[in-house]
């Protein structure tokens, strides 16, 4: 039977750009609705930009624009974005809208009908220079617990303990510097706790994974609070009916976005009706995906607020983990922080997909990409297994038999092989355990080019009365091609399309499995798919290395009475590595400059050096030295450096370069 499915990603903060990490969510989401409309199901697919909060208020400030015009310049910039990675919304919408402001005012006069809001009065901290409150991140101070400088107003990054912005010491506001004052507010709030019962029966239903339950049973133990719902003004938002400068919390209305999109996409078609959809009773699907970041919002408050007013509650939230890149965080400086736009400058959207597709595996685990391996994968796999079965069946069969297939297969029982995985990999798709049935699918794809290399058609062609038998060979090579690109097809949607024009058959769907293709004719090959090169992704990486944000440090503010002295923590800062020097070159117009090259472990990269007049470049590569591996990359005249390299002495041919025993390997951290 058809399912009638609604599909959501989360809605991308309006103020960034798309990047690594919103693409997995977007591109997971993606295969998974493609999945289903192979499978013939209904689904609709909406999504969005969050476009509200104080951010947005403040960059439209600095840039001198007003919020809905920088609001439509980054949708459409996110538009672009993910239709340049195939990701098909039928409706990419915004939380800034006629719909989600009325949807999110009618949800709230429901809650207060049900006596689900009430208000209180909040003490937080405020800039007398701005004339704002501040949010966490917008405050900065000393850790309460271990002290540490510099340190937002939520969580510490040096002991990870967790507190209120009032609790910081020598608070300061981020945005004037000013030290904020305490001051009172009424807020609108939320009774969450209401809802403890029918939450921890909801999370148990299957409507999450069951890591993400246990997270969940673990905040519902520890008690629910009320959640406040309201900011003061100045905020870019929904004025709360009935209020004069209350505001919608940003996280109240973005999930209400949702609707606002589909209302949005419902009013334009007459085959969709929003009630279907959204009524408490409603036969209809409803499925969230998110990062592990968002869960609270998802799983907690959002189905409560939907129960409250009315409406009914998500079928399954789909939790992913985090995209990490080596193993670590997405970085600016290593160039690891990867905006869409530029992945899309270097390499086939349909390579990230694929290899996210090989990644993922229906939990909460982080997923690492690791540039050689990607380049593997989608040579070995894609190129080297997928894509060959057609090309090396294909010759044959356009130059010997005009591209006649045989009218027969030559091994059914191979074909029936292929089919009878097909319970299997669309259970592994339904639950997001893509990467195993890539797995599957590779695995198939092995025995199809064991039977072509059995067979050998490039030997048999030679042989006396065998030219039947060549083509026989070949046409059953292609129709197990043809499977795996039905397999496929959710993953790689522009290799399917390439697939089904060779192929010469229309749009391929999931019941095209059990059909095969006997005297036909198929279109002249052309490549499916071209070799990725590992340069490319090097100049990716390359391209995006961008100079961290100018910290607001203590630089400038007068120095303490400890001034002469740093921490060890401070000196923990600094990450100082042994590198290797691969190449050495005069930098073109500067007198100073050496452009080293620096093999420095696990990557290279390109440093300036000011000690030219002390060594000849000729004679440094091979040599060890010391570089500050975490220095923010600075742009130079010359281009940008990616580090220091450590030096002794006061100039001109007095340069000592910092170099330890040989022994030590690039890349080890010096202590
Ligand atoms: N605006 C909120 C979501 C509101 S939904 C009603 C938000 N926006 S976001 O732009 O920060 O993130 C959008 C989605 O991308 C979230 O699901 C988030 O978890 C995901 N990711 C952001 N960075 C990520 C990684 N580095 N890795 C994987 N997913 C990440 O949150
Ligand atoms: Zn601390």
């Amino acid at each position: 039977m058809s399912r009638r499915i609604l599909v959501t990603s989360a809605l991308p903060y309006v103020s960034g750009s798309i990047h690594l990490g919103t693409l997995l969510e977007e591109i997971q989401t993606d295969i998974w609705v493609r999945f289903q409309r192979l499978r013939g199901h209904q689904v609709h697919y909406v999504c969005g930009d969050d476009a509200h909060g104080t951010a947005t208020m403040l960059l439209a400030e600095e840039r001198g624009v007003d919020p809905e015009a920088l609001i439509e310049e980054f949708r459409q910039e996110h538009v672009r974005d993910f239709q340049g990675f195939h990701v098909a919304h039928d409706n990419y919408y915004t939380t800034h809208c006629e719909e989600n402001r009325q949807l999110s005012e009618s949800i709230f006069e429901a809650l207060r009908k049900q006596e689900l809001i009430f208000t209180r009065e909040v003490e937080q901290l405020f800039d007398p220079e701005r004339k704002l409150f501040l949010a966490d991140r917008f405050v900065k101070g000393d850790c309460p617990r271990c002290g540490s400088a510099d340190q937002y107003g939520d969580n510490c990054d040096n002991c990870g303990a967790t507190y209120d912005a009032t609790d910081l010491n020598n608070p300061r506001s981020t945005l004037s510097g000013a030290t904020p004052e305490l001051a009172k507010s009424e807020h609108y709030f939320f009774d969450l706790p209401v809802y403890a019962e029918m939450l921890d029966e909801w999370t148990a239903s299957g409507a999450v994974q069951p890591e993400v339950r246990n997270k969940l049973r673990e905040w519902l133990e520890a008690g629910l609070k009320a959640w406040d719902i309201s900011r003061d003004a100045p905020y870019f938002g929904f004025v709360i009916p009935g209020t004069q400068g209350k505001y919608f919390y940003v996280w109240m209305d973005a999930p209400i976005g949702y609707m606002a999109s589909f209302k949005n996409l419902a009013e334009r078609r007459d085959d969709l009706d929003f009630d279907d959809f959204w009524r408490a009773d409603s036969d209809t699907e409803l499925h969230h995906f998110i990062g592990k970041d968002i869960v609270n919002f998802h799983a907690l408050f959002w189905p409560a607020v939907l129960d409250g007013a009315g409406y009914r509650k998500p079928t399954r939230i789909h939790t992913h983990g985090f995209v990490t890149v080596n193993g670590t965080k997405m970085s600016k400086s290593k160039g690891t922080f990867i905006k869409a736009s530029t992945y899309l400058a270097h390499l086939d959207p349909e390579y990230l997909r694929y290899y996210y597709a090989t990644k993922l595996n229906g939990t909460v685990d982080d997923l690492d990409i690791n540039f050689d391996d990607f380049v593997q994968r989608v040579n070995s796999d894609l190129v080297g297994k997928i894509v060959n079965i057609a090309s090396r069946c294909a010759g044959f069969i356009s130059k010997q038999f005009d591209g006649r297939l045989s009218s027969k297969l030559h091994d059914p029982g191979l074909q029936q092989q292929f089919i009878e995985r097909k319970e299997e990999i669309a259970e592994l798709f339904e639950i997001g355990n893509t990467g195993r049935a890539v797995r599957e699918i590779t695995a198939l794809a092995d025995l199809a080019n064991q039977y072509i290399a059995h067979h050998a058609p490039w030997a048999m062609i030679k042989e006396e009365g065998k030219r039947d038998e060549v083509q026989a060979v070949c046409s059953q090579g292609i129709n197990l091609f043809r499977l795996l690109a039905i397999y496929l097809k959710p993953i790689l949607p522009k290799m399917a399309e390439a697939a089904e024009n060779f192929l010469n058959v229309e749009p391929l769907t999931w019941e095209d499995l059990d059909g095969m293709l006997v005297d036909h004719e198929i279109e002249a090959f052309k490549p499916l798919f071209t070799r990725m090169d590992k340069k490319d992704a090097d100049a990716l990486v390359a391209s995006s290395v961008e100079a961290e944000p100018e910290s607001e440090s203590a630089s400038d503010e007068a120095a303490g009475p400890e001034a002469d002295h740093i921490s060890i923590d401070d000196f923990a800062k600094v990450e100082l590595r042994v590198a290797r020097i691969e190449s050495a070159e005069p930098v073109e117009g500067a007198d100073k400059l050496l452009r080293l090259t620096l093999d420095v472990g696990d990557h290279q990269r390109q440093v300036l050096a000011g000690i030219k007049s002390a060594y000849e470049a000729a004679h440094l590569p091979g040599r060890l030295c010391v570089v500050v591996a975490n220095l923010a990359p600075r742009k130079m005249r010359f281009g940008t450096s990616q580090g220091m390299v450590l030096a002794a002495g006061p100039g001109d041919s007095d340069i000592f370069l910092l170099s330890p025993d040989a022994g030590a390997k690039p890349g080890m951290i010096v202590r």
